[in-house]
């Protein structure tokens, strides 16, 4: 099973990515592939940049990245109660080559955030936005106050009761076909 695990960010430091690479860790049996949005940037989206220099290669690969997985994980950032530009701006030019975007691939959407709400207006920006664009979430997960519980030295849940839900999500994730 090829799990393909990315965070909706481009902080070089990001906290999602490390929740996405613990997270992608719990499936058992799984060829994990952490993809970085950093290795994915491109020019600010706009309809007459599209129209100047066409579809853009990197979109494709990002796409390609995605037909390739058995099951998509993405931890989102939140910026400003919304979705990262740099997670938008992707999805934007690859949804220009593609409509079905996350190719309704069984997905695990999360987030996490260093406030309380986890990143969760993020997390339903993106159940609304994916769930148009080919995104089969078929379970969630938002980890709140990520300095109070992830440890960053061993990279894992720190706290009993969050870590317990997700390995039972992961334990539970229906894996069935695409929609
Ligand atoms: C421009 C900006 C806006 C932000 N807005 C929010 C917000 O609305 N809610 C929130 O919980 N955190 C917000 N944050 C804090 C981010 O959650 C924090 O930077 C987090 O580390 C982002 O995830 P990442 O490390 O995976 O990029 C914001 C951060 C930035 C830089």
């Amino acid at each position: 099973m090829k799990l393909l695990a990315f965070a909706g960010s481009s902080s070089k430091q990001s906290i999602n990515k490390k929740l996405a690479t613990y997270a992608a860790g719990l499936f058992e049996n799984a060829e994990v592939h952490i993809l970085d949005l950093n290795d994915y940037e491109l020019p600010l989206f706009s309809v007459d940049r599209e129209k100047l220099i066409g579809q853009l290669p990197i979109a494709r690969t990002f796409l390609d990245k995605i037909e390739q997985a058995d099951v998509l994980l993405i931890s989102v950032a939140e910026h400003n109660a919304g979705l990262t530009a740099a997670f938008k701006n992707i999805y934007d030019w690859a949804s220009r080559q593609k409509r079905l975007v996350f190719n309704n691939t069984p997905l695990l959407l999360m987030s996490t955030s260093p406030g309380k709400h986890g990143g969760k207006n993020a997390l339903e920006a993106a159940k609304i936005s994916l769930a148009w664009y080919g995104g089969n979430i078929r379970a969630t997960f938002s980890l709140p106050s990520f300095a109070e519980n992830f440890d960053e030295e061993t990279n894992t849940i720190s706290n009993k009761e969050y870590d317990a839900a997700l390995k039972q999500i992961v334990a539970d994730f229906d894996y069935g076909q695409k929609a």
